[in-house]
């Protein structure tokens, strides 16, 4: 995969690669101020908990370079950074990486060093961050057969972060490891994003991929079909609960059902050990359209609404491990955890 979030510093402009029109067509949109990047966030030009961090921390250079050096500057860019950290509210990647850009200006003497500390800090984020998902993926690939198939959920690949991958990149080590794994891609509505992205990204490099129905996962699990299910993370509270896009606890429970290890690829970043449990993750509520009028035609009647909870929460007991960048946490406890991203940063 080429790269997808791209900071010009000769224009001091941010490059997305807008998510909603793939795998139709490669458009970019071109982002000059903060207001800019919290509306490319929003609507999902740049979404994956670990991209939307990534492009916020660019974001803050943007603000940063936005306001003039007079006394209270550093109010004003610390109004731009709050409007920034709630463009979503479940991927908390995203507020993990405006306070970390935020701490590293804090001693910034004016708004033009502070906008080059920032970008500092936002390319840091964003090597590390392919850092990480590298490690994940050497990590994970040991938990795959030689041979086997793979289900996964939504994008957790190179689109859905600084590059390479979480649930992805558990995929494409396994394949450099010279493992025969193939990948099942929920489609996952009402946005697509693994008909769509997950089934791009992985033709592209030439994995073996086929999109299933959502509906079909239960069936291909039961004919023993899928060895494995991996999928990524918005946020896992303290104790494992995870919040993953809606119909990941689905999925889990027929993991359970059927005896297939469900597994979950997320850095440390993704982990708010401030929340005691999944009770306290905020659940995106997004348009009702999205549901009513998939790929923008209207398919419900009328007059007739919709739900369109973003995200759900699995539970811990339903995880057979998180694989993070520093260790497979096997099974998840709030013990586990603790033990290995109690001093995270
Ligand atoms: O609404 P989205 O597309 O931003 O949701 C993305 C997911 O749910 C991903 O699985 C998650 O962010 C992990 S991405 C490495």
């Amino acid at each position: 995969m080429q790269a997808h979030i791209v900071f010009d510093p000769s224009r001091w402009t941010l490059q997305l690669l807008d998510q909603r029109r793939l795998p139709w067509e490669e458009t970019w949109v071109e982002c000059r101020t903060v207001a800019d990047v919290v509306a490319a966030i929003r609507p999902m030009v740049v979404r994956g908990a670990p991209a939307i961090g990534v492009a916020a921390a660019y974001g803050c250079a943007l603000a940063c370079r936005e306001v003039s050096a007079h006394a209270s500057w550093r109010t004003a860019v610390e109004a731009l950074l709050a409007d920034l950290a709630q463009a979503r509210p479940t991927a908390v990647n995203l507020s993990w990486a405006v306070g970390r850009v935020a701490a590293r200006i804090a001693k910034a003497p004016d708004p033009a060093a502070a906008a080059l500390a920032a970008l500092d800090e936002a390319r840091a984020i964003h090597d590390e961050d392919v850092a990480m998902c590298r490690a994940m993926g050497r990590l994970g690939a040991a938990l795959l057969p030689q041979k086997g198939t793979v289900l996964t959920h939504c994008n957790a690949g190179a689109l859905a972060t600084g590059g390479y991958g979480t649930a992805l990149g558990v995929i494409r080590a396994a394949r450099e490891m010279g493992k025969d794994i193939r990948v099942l891609a929920d489609e996952t509505r009402p946005l697509w994003q693994g008909a769509r992205l997950t089934a791009y990204e992985l033709a592209r490099d030439g994995i073996p991929v086929e999109v299933i129905c959502e509906g079909a996962a239960a069936s291909m699990m039961a004919r023993g079909e899928v060895d494995a299910v991996i999928v990524g993370a918005d946020r896992i509270a303290a104790n494992g609960d995870t919040a993953n896009k809606i119909g990941t606890l689905g999925l889990a429970v027929l993991a359970r059902h059927f005896g297939v290890p469900f597994y979950v690829a997320a850095p440390h970043s993704t982990f708010d050990l401030s929340i005691a449990s999944g009770a306290h993750i905020p659940i995106e509520e997004r348009a009702a359209e999205e549901v009513t009028h998939p790929c923008g035609s209207r398919l419900a009647p009328e007059g007739v609404g919709a739900r369109n909870p973003a995200f759900d929460v699995t539970p811990a007991e339903l995880i057979s491990a998180i694989i993070t960048e520093r260790a497979v946490l096997q099974p998840p406890t709030a013990a586990t955890i603790a033990q290995v991203l109690g001093g995270r940063v």
